[in-house]
């Protein structure tokens, strides 16, 4: 079984998607995290190459290549240098067919841009996580602008663009307590 949870920065998708797979007993996967490593990896060589690179979890722990990238991975440069890399559709590639095969068994809540369109477009539950430009802006403590700058760039990138998928249930949380979100994503789940 496969949650697939979209949307912008700071919808709250990793608290959610955290939550809701503590909550069913899933494994939690964080896809931007991968794109956040591979950026990493880059930034320190052109030429790494991203098939190859490996990006592990272990637990809330994010590994590239066994040394742990957790901290480095969530600077702001990560955050617009991973936006950027993720434009590449060669990256794209690589990195989708390790979720994918990360998903293939057992029960996962993923959480990304593209998981209910591309990387698992039959997923049993879609989930479309939104939020106000001002209040994602806040809750990750960075200028509106910033927050717009990699919305604009991840929706209009001609590589699986962040769209909702058709089959998608919109969520605003612009306003919610975590606990009524996660709440109602577990209620879709159990119908
Ligand atoms: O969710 P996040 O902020 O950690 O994602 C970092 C960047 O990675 C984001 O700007 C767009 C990209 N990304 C993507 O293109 N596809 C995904 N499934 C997840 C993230």
């Amino acid at each position: 079984m496969l949650v697939a949870i979209d949307g912008p920065a700071g919808a709250g998708k990793s608290t959610v998607a955290r939550a809701v797979a503590a909550a069913l007993g899933f494994t939690y996967l964080d896809t931007g995290a991968m794109y956040r490593a591979a950026a990493l990896a880059r930034s320190t060589s052109d030429a790494a190459d991203l098939a190859r690179l490996e990006i592990a979890f272990d637990g809330d722990r994010v590994l590239l290549d066994g040394e742990d990238v957790s901290l480095a991975i969530r600077t702001p440069e990560t955050s617009q240098a991973a936006s950027r890399l993720a434009t590449d559709p060669a990256v794209r590639e690589a990195l989708v067919a390790k979720q994918r095969a990360l998903i293939a068994a057992g029960d996962w809540v993923a959480e990304g841009r593209d998981i209910g369109t591309v990387v698992a477009p039959d997923a049993e539950v879609k989930v479309w996580l939104t939020a106000a430009a001002e209040e994602r802006a806040r809750r990750r403590e960075i200028p509106v602008a910033d927050l717009l700058e990699r919305d604009e760039r991840d929706a209009t990138r001609d590589a699986s663009p962040m769209v909702a998928a058709a089959d998608a249930v919109e969520v605003d949380t612009t306003g919610l307590e975590i606990d009524a979100v996660v709440e109602a994503i577990v209620g879709l789940v159990a119908r």
